[in-house]
């Protein structure tokens, strides 16, 4: 039997995976130590490897066939726009990715004037401007804090992820519009899916009987 290998999505959704793995009994001893700077992590006996990967790495770790499996945010899969098979919704890690502003954007969003919009997620920015709303805007891409682009003037609004709200209401900002729904998803490599069809169709089946 030949190692079957997961990229998970390093901090948060690698643990609640880890949890959930371990409730269809697949555990790594290895992963627990957080002092350790081992990168990748074996269970033997189940011959399965484990490493952790920053979220836009998951998917090409995946696509390119270093992973069999991947778990990931589906903000992330539509970003990055990967070839690989999406197999089930985790139930974990939800959120909506949003336009946000202040109250007084929202009517730039219905004029169809050219404002600017400032992301970490550029692609799902254009598809939803360009390809859904019609609307030609310029799009800024940057790294993190989002929320500062319409209160510094970079930007009219921004498309980001909204979880409890609360950054955006500590900053004066609020929802405008909704893109998505997200939450943490499985993926699969598509030569891994039909050389491994047992293992991971069997694994697909165990998870889907502790998530519901
Ligand atoms: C994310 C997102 C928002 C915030 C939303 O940022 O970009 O800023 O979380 O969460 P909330 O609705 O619960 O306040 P993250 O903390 O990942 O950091 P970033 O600013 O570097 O993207």
């Amino acid at each position: 039997m030949r190692y079957l290998t997961f990229a998970l999505t390093k901090g948060r959704l690698a643990s609640k995976t880890m949890d959930m793995l371990e409730k269809v009994g697949i555990t790594c001893e290895e992963m627990r130590d957080k002092e350790s700077r081992k990168l990748i992590f074996v269970n033997e006996d189940l011959k399965l490897r484990f490493f952790l990967a920053k979220g836009p790495d998951v998917p090409t770790y995946v696509e390119y066939g270093a992973a069999d499996i991947g778990v990931v945010g589906k903000d992330t899969l539509l970003e990055e726009g990967r070839r690989l098979y999406e197999v089930m919704d985790l139930g974990f890690g939800k959120c909506r990715m949003c336009v946000c502003g202040p109250e007084s954007a929202r009517k730039v969003l219905t004029t169809n004037q050219q404002i600017r919009v400032a992301t970490k997620y550029p692609n799902i920015a254009r598809e939803y401007f360009y390809g859904r709303k019609h609307q030609t805007v310029e799009i800024i891409k940057l790294n993190g804090s989002i929320e500062l682009a319409p209160i510094v003037g970079l930007s009219e609004v921004i498309v980001d992820i909204v979880e409890t709200g609360s950054t955006l209401r500590e900053n004066g900002l609020k929802v405008l519009e909704e893109v998505c729904p997200l939450s943490a998803r499985m993926v699969v490599n598509q030569v891994s899916m039909k050389m491994e069809d047992q293992r991971i169709r069997g694994l697909i089946a165990d998870l889907k009987k502790v998530i519901e």
